[in-house]
């Protein structure tokens, strides 16, 4: 059997403890006791798990992660640091470590964290497998990213798609909700039949009930033939419903018929069976919606059986450089400027814009960016002025912390930090996850090691 993981750091007795503690749990681990040493091992034999050390004598855990990212994107990488060395710690996850361990390593946090990141790998690999399979125009793998909190989605749509189950699918503007859409279509048995897409919030109220369910003859003024709606054209295959938040509420009574029943009826006609598979999506909180009485409960239940929510572009930067990549190489072509070239140094500027329109914002902007260069290689001075100018602060910039001359703990600070961003947002796991930077899965696990419940700190 292929080994599993491979061990990297200078202190030979640590190397060889964390090596039998990761061999008792099943592993098949090797040892590398320099960053050198360990490319020329990785070399001969991939491995899909990398835990390295930071400070090591020659090459550095970060530059060693960096070559490993390079030229085994599909490797994941653990960090280890010294203890009270925090920022660095930091700025490994921002270039891409899959999660870190603080010295001295404790053996089930150890295990803990390498379960997850193989487990990770495996959900990847699945991914990647169902994105070279399917429909090559729209299937998944269209949409770009390997940060865990898209993983975690597209892993749940992929599977979600086999069904005809009803799916929700939620996220800020701009976060792809109708290219997953799409993929789940393309990637279900539904494939040779229509995808069809209603924006309910783009068409004028007294129209959408005709557009949806179609008419018959003389149903009104102006219905001058018989008219097929939406969810017919869709019969055999996939109906979206796009900001399915802006319907209004006497529609959301008809919706609810053809959600529960699979029936439709026709503006001044009768009624008949469809069989459609439903994805709805928004950008509007539902449930707020629900409690103030402009959307239906049932309606919002009946919708929400595989729910979905795509994270913001802020929450996975990691994603940023594959993103910018991609619709580089796309605006270029599209551009006839396949001669321009985005130096490697520029993009620690996208990844510390927020993004606010998310993945379409950044295409509108790589292709603004490729409009606009002057010469054959993009440079600052072609990024736009809020690219240029907002580096978001570094986490030793956001807030300044007086190191105590006793000492301080570590754990005790994460665990404070984040107890008090999630008293910030009353608990709310997405809010404090986002004012944190970073996933909710995170959040959650840090949550448990940590022990913070909500009962139990109020
Ligand atoms: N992960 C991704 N990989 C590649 N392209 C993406 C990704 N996410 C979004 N896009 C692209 O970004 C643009 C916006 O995506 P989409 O229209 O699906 O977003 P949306 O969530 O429906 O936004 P809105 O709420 O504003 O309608 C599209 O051009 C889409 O192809
Ligand atoms: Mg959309």
């Amino acid at each position: 059997m292929a080994a599993d993981i491979l061990l990297v750091d200078d202190e030979s007795s640590l190397l060889r403890v964390t090596q039998v503690r990761l061999r008792n749990a099943g592993y098949q681990v090797e040892t590398a006791g320099s960053g050198e040493y360990a490319l020329e091992v990785l070399e001969k034999q991939p491995f899909p798990l990398v835990i390295t050390d930071l400070m090591m004598p020659g090459m550095s855990g970060l530059d060693l992660m960096a070559r490993v990212r390079a030229s085994h994107p599909d490797t994941a990488v653990i960090v280890v640091t010294a203890f009270g060395t925090v920022e660095t710690a930091v700025a490994a996850m921002k270039a891409g470590a899959f999660d870190y361990l603080t010295k001295p390593i404790d053996g089930d946090e150890l295990l803990l964290t390498v379960r997850r990141a193989l487990e990770h790998l495996r959900m990847r690999e699945e991914i990647q497998v169902l994105r070279t399979s399917l429909d090559k125009k729209y299937g998944f793998e269209n949409i770009i990213g390997k940060s865990n909190a898209l993983m975690y989605v597209l892993d749940i749509a992929s599977r979600a798609a086999q069904s005809d189950s009803t799916i929700l699918i939620r996220g800020e503007t701009g976060t792809g909700k109708e290219l997953l859409a799409k993929a789940v279509h393309f990637a279900s048995r539904r494939h040779h039949a229509p995808f069809v897409a209603i924006n309910c919030g783009a068409i004028p109220r007294e129209l959408i009930e005709s557009e949806l369910f179609g008419h018959v003859k003389g149903a009104f003024t102006g219905a001058v033939a018989h008219k097929k709606g939406k969810v017919e054209t869709a019969d055999g295959g996939t109906l979206f419903l796009d900001e399915i938040g802006e319907l209004p509420l006497e529609l959301q009574v008809k919706l609810l018929r053809l959600v529960q029943e699979r029936e439709i009826e026709k503006v001044g006609g009768g009624s008949s069976k469809v069989d459609v598979r439903l994805v709805a999506a928004t950008h509007r909180n539902l449930e707020a919606m629900v409690e103030d009485g402009t959307f239906r409960e049932d309606l919002f239940y009946r919708l929400s059986v595989i729910p979905l929510e795509l994270p913001p572009l802020r929450e996975r930067p990691g994603d940023i450089p594959e993103l910018v990549e991609h619709f580089f190489v796309k605006a270029k072509q599209k551009l006839g400027r396949e001669d321009l070239v985005l130096p490697q140094a520029l993009l620690p500027y996208f990844q510390s814009h927020r993004w606010p329109g998310n993945v379409r914002e950044l295409e509108n902007i790589v292709e603004r960016i490729i409009v606009l260069a002057r010469g054959g290689e993009v440079t600052v001075n072609d990024l736009p002025p809020n690219l240029r100018q907002e580096r978001a602060p570094a986490a030793h910039d956001a807030f300044r912390l007086e190191l105590p001359e006793s000492g301080i703990s570590l754990e005790g600070v994460e665990r404070e930090l984040i107890l008090r961003a999630l008293q910030k947002f009353e608990w709310n796991q997405s809010q404090a996850a986002r004012y944190l930077d970073i996933s909710r899965k995170t959040l959650i696990y840090r949550m448990e090691k940590f022990g913070l419940d909500k009962e139990k700190e109020s």
